[in-house]
């Protein structure tokens, strides 16, 4: 059955989902990597997509930007359409100086200035944490392909613009390595309602000093973190 935000078929996606944050990402991901893809929603243009990969089934949509965008399609894959298998990719900003661009990073936390899992766990402060089976797959694929991938805890931002200065010192203090802005829901999210869940993301900008990507490198990093997905979702 169809949901506010999701128009497809029951049994529409596949049990392993690749989320971007962009809808037009999901279309390119869908055309370049999965076989036979076919567009299975379209509501307010976040596109999904299921075909295959290496023979599995696997789908990719998008999420869209933020924490409230991100709970809204990730709660009705899992609770309506028995999605069991999230892995995010996504870009961040880097805050401590071991982190570079255009590297690949792995959230194994999420911490967040978000007051959703306040809200989820009587105002006590809930640890969201990918799946260990999920992370541990992203780190061997990584490895096996001669990546390399840090593994850390990111901050799920509610501010894209305006981060106060001195939070960034007090994440380089946490060891908190870079900033994004979806996974701190995502992670509640599939612990609520029985899923697992992984981010990976690619270090597009430093924050600190303002140095960022090109589009050319972009579209290598954005390579690298796909082949990791890629094949980390259908082992
Ligand atoms: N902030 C939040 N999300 C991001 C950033 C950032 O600086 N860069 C890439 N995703």
């Amino acid at each position: 059955m169809a949901t506010p935000h999701i128009n497809a078929k029951d049994g529409a996606f596949a049990e392993t989902i690749l989320m971007p944050g962009d809808p037009l990402r999901a279309q390119l991901i869908a055309e370049t990597f999965l076989e036979g893809a076919e567009q299975v929603t379209n509501v307010r243009n976040i596109f999904g997509y299921t075909g295959s990969y290496k023979g599995k089934r696997l789908s990719v949509m998008a999420h869209g930007m933020g924490i409230p965008s991100a709970s809204i399609y990730t709660t009705e894959l899992v609770k309506d359409y028995g999605v069991k298998n999230i892995i995010r990719i996504g870009s961040c900003g880097a805050v401590t100086p071991d982190i570079k661009l255009r590297e690949l990073f792995v959230a194994m936390g999420a911490s967040t200035d978000s007051k959703v899992n306040r809200m989820r766990f009587h105002d006590h402060d809930y640890a969201a944490i990918a799946d260990y089976t999920l992370l541990r797959t992203v780190v061997d694929t990584a490895a096996e392909q001669g990546k390399k991938i840090t593994v850390g805890n990111v901050f799920s931002a509610d501010l894209f613009y305006g981060v106060q200065p001195n939070m960034l010192e007090v994440l380089a203090r946490m060891q908190v390595n870079v900033i994004e802005m979806e996974l701190a829901g995502i992670y509640s999210v599939a612990a609520q309602y029985g899923a697992r869940a992984v981010g990976i993301l690619t270090v597009s900008d430093i924050i600190p000093t303002g140095e960022a990507t090109s589009a050319e490198e972009r579209q290598t990093s954005f390579r690298d973190m796909m082949e990791v997905a890629l094949d980390a979702a259908v082992k």
